[in-house]
């Protein structure tokens, strides 16, 4: 019993605390203890707080919804009383020029610049509604491995009682997009291993100034707004969603104009790729095609370029950087290839292509575009000159002249004369004729493509 006695005022606290050395050293360090538990408790407690009654959404660069937050941050917006202006003044900015050339007669005339002011890096406040939101603009060490990029966020904070305000914030952000890029067209090219916008957003082109073949440009459409209504129809019976279209014929026929103008009217955006461009591998391929940008129309350019290169592949083994024939079917149909999508192929040598192309999902429909008839030059003529002609007596002149000329296949007594001209030559001769209907006449000789020309000048050679 003495024993455990012993060993228990030994060990008691009041032993030690008896001792005037010992009390003063733990009482120093036991409040050194006690401070540093209450700093890591109290930043514990705030960080919980924060936690409990702060919100935060982040966005990265890589969505879509980036550039539009951005817009929306540098929205000038009226700010209600004086404290709230000066807190949620944004004192760093950064800025994007775009240029563009006013074309003059001059080379090289004015240059006119746009700024497009941004929320710089770092940390901003901005006021939505009664929300105050903390904005914080970091952009981080890591880059994307794929184009180099630092990896940028944008992070909103605000008290969780605010935390509706996001949905009222993200409406408003792609509203102004959408507003910014109403009437306009973005097209997108690749970027290394990402889409990205090519220049600024364009002017939509109107469906009817690309003058198509009677009736082609409306089967199209037709076709393209019925696909585009069938979703449903697709999802129900567990079928890709998508839809190919493969123009061809001779270059200067407007497959590419009419691709653009076709986006413009269904308001989707059009992700175009150079098949023939260097650099453009299978991989490349298959990954972008993975992450097509949304609501956007594919344009495969030069889709015969995959088809000589199976031959040189044939040949040599080795592909080099280019894509293949199996790399564009991979793509356009494989495991990995997006779900949704419409997809234009054009082609200037549908000689080279495979009939492999032609299943449904990869080439559903196959138009052929192709030199200018003679309904296409009537219709062109309309659109430049249809205010000062307004008989047409002036047309049927000039249909009559490139009759004469044998342009439209035919020579004059009914023997085909193998010679056609290009939408484009007709445009180009109209352009340099601006209201001028008998220079564009007069110079209808020019519209004979260069080939032909030297072979007249040979067989009128040979019967002198
Ligand atoms: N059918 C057409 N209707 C209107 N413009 C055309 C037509 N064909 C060619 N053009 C004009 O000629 C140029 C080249 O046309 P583009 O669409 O690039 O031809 P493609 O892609 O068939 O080679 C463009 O400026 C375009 O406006
Ligand atoms: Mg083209």
């Amino acid at each position: 019993m003495a024993t455990p006695q012993t060993s228990a005022s030994l060990f008691s606290p009041d032993v030690l605390f008896d001792n005037p050395v010992f009390a003063g050293g733990i009482g120093l360090a036991s409040i050194g203890a006690a401070a540093a538990f209450a700093r890591r408790g109290a930043i514990v407690a705030f960080g919980a707080t924060r936690r409990r009654l702060l919100v935060n959404v982040e966005i990265s660069k890589q969505d879509p919804a980036y550039p539009w937050i951005l817009a929306w941050l540098s929205q000038p917006r009226e700010a209600a009383g004086f404290i709230a202006s000066r807190i949620t003044r944004i004192h760093n900015l950064s800025v994007t020029t775009t240029t563009t050339h006013t074309k003059g007669p001059y080379a090289g005339g004015p240059v006119n610049a746009s700024f497009f002011l941004q929320p710089g890096y770092g940390r901003h406040v901005v006021k939505f509604g009664n929300a105050y939101i903390a904005v914080s603009r970091e952009k981080h060490s890591t880059a994307n491995m794929n184009t180099g990029e630092p990896h940028e966020i944008v992070q909103l904070t605000t008290l969780w009682a605010y935390r509706h305000t996001f949905e009222g914030i993200f409406a408003e952000a792609h509203r102004l997009a959408a507003k910014a890029n109403e009437g306009k067209t973005i097209v997108y090219s690749a970027r290394g291993m990402e889409w990205a916008p090519l220049g600024d957003p364009r002017k939509k082109r109107p469906l009817g100034s690309v003058i198509l073949d009677d009736g082609v440009k409306e089967s199209i459409v037709a076709d393209v707004k019925d696909f585009l209504s069938r979703q449903g129809w697709y999802v129900d019976r567990g079928i890709p969603y998508r839809r190919g279209y493969l123009l061809y014929g001779p270059p200067g026929s407007g497959k590419s104009s009419f691709i653009q103008a076709l986006a413009g009217e269904l308001d989707f955006g059009v992700a175009t790729i150079n098949l023939s461009e260097m650099g453009m591998t299978d991989d490349k391929l298959a990954y972008l095609l993975t992450k097509l940008p949304k609501r956007c129309l594919l344009l495969l350019e030069d889709a015969d370029a995959a088809f000589v290169n199976r031959r040189q592949r044939d040949a040599d083994g080795y592909s080099g950087a280019s894509v293949t024939f199996s790399g564009l079917l991979n793509a356009l149909d494989g495991v990995a290839a997006g779900e949704e999508r419409i997809a234009f192929l054009t082609t200037n040598h549908i000689e080279r292509l495979d009939p492999a192309l032609i299943r449904p999902g990869r080439v559903d429909m196959m138009l052929r575009i192709g030199e200018a008839t003679k309904y296409q030059a009537g219709q062109m003529w309309d659109r430049f000159y249809g205010d000062e002609d307004n008989s047409g007596s002036r047309k049927e002149h000039f249909l009559r002249r490139l009759d004469e000329l044998g342009l439209f296949g035919t020579n004059p007594d009914g023997t085909p004369s193998n010679r056609r001209t290009s939408t484009a030559a007709i445009q180009g001769l109209f352009l340099f004729n601006k209201s001028n209907m008998q220079g564009a006449i007069d110079m209808a000789q020019g519209l004979i493509p260069r080939n032909f020309e030297e072979e007249d000048a040979a067989s009128d050679a040979a019967h002198k």
